[in-house]
């Protein structure tokens, strides 16, 4: 069962000011150890950095029906192919679907929140309505041709 949808985006500009102004004190409020040395590790560190607080803002809408997270609940890490997953730091019973882009100015991300142990017979009626409807005889090209003629 799908939770929610979530999506932001974050001005470059900004990031960097809040960073340049307010230094460790504010990566420290936003983001957990082993983010920074991941984002370190790559190019454009201030849009990485960005693209994660836009990360955690689409992963909150996403479930914040049923969870009230802070941005520190939330880690924004790379699988080795580069894919970008979400670690809670508390418990929360779902699975996130996350992208992330960036460019020069602006970075955004979107979050889908998916129940864990989604029931599969959801899913399972789905394909078998999907599979029935596949079975039935389809119309006639022949009487598509009369209907628009
Ligand atoms: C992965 C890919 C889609 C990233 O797209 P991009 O336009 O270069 O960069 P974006 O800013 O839109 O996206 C970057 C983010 O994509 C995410 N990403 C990287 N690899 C990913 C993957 N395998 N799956 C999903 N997301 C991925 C990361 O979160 C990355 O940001 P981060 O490094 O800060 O975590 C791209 O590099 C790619 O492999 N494209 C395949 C097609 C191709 O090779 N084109 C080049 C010839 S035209």
């Amino acid at each position: 069962m799908i939770l929610g949808v979530g999506i932001d985006m974050v001005k470059i500009e900004k990031m960097q000011k809040a960073i340049e102004k307010h230094g460790q004190s504010f990566l420290d409020r936003v983001f957990d150890k082993e983010e920074l040395v991941n984002i370190a590790q790559g190019k454009m560190y201030y849009q990485r950095l960005a693209a994660r607080f836009a990360a955690k803002e689409a992963v909150i809408k996403a479930v914040s029906k049923k969870y009230p997270l802070d941005l520190t609940d939330i880690l924004i890490l790379n699988r080795a192919n580069g894919a970008p997953y979400v670690k809670f730091k508390k418990r929360v019973n779902a699975d996130i679907f996350l992208s992330i882009t960036h460019i020069e100015d602006y970075a955004a991300a979107t979050a889908v929140a998916q129940k864990k142990n989604n029931k599969i017979d959801e899913d399972a009626s789905d394909i078998r309505a999907y599979h029935a409807r596949k079975s039935e005889p389809s119309v006639p090209f022949k009487k598509i041709q009369r209907l628009n003629p």
